[in-house]
């Protein structure tokens, strides 16, 4: 019987679609549960980043301000990782929150050793670096 065959196919073809539709809403949910917010972001920043980055000037990391929907690694200027330098990745609030969980995660060979643990903490990086248009 090959069109209940098709049919039943089918079934199981939404039936897929549905639990990676729930899946995906439920990993949102972990992933993005955190509202950042930009001053608490912008007292973390000063209290983590400060040491090697500041807004407008390179320094011992490059400069935070247009971070955000910047390539990475391509500012002038800086010296990045070779690793950095060929990626072709661009920084959006999702990458920028894998980055600072764990840099070597999002590209292998980069030279950022720090990480934020707190997700909340990073959420609130993300809201304040957004700010630096
Ligand atoms: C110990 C020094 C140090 C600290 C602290 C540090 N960084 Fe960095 N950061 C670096 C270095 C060095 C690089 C360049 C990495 C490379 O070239 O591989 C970098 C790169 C970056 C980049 C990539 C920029 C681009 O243009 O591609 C971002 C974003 C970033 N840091 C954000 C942060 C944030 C936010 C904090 C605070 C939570 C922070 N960093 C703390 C040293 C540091």
């Amino acid at each position: 019987m090959p069109n209940s065959s098709a049919g039943s196919t089918k079934a199981r073809t939404t039936f897929i679609a549905l639990l990676t539709a729930v899946f995906f809403a439920l990993f949102a949910q972990i992933t993005f549960a955190q509202v950042g917010d930009a001053e608490r972001g912008k007292r973390a920043w000063r209290a983590e980043c400060r040491s090697c980055h500041t807004v407008d000037q390179n320094y011992l990391g490059p400069k935070h301000r247009g971070v955000l929907g910047r390539r990475v690694g391509k500012i002038k200027g800086f010296n990045f990782s070779p690793a950095l330098s060929k990626s072709t990745l661009v920084w959006d609030a999702e990458l920028l929150n894998r980055w600072l969980a764990d840099p070597e995660q999002v590209v292998k060979g980069q030279w950022m050793g720090y990480r934020i643990d707190s997700a909340q903490t990073r959420a609130d990086l993300v809201a304040y670096l957004a700010t630096l248009k």
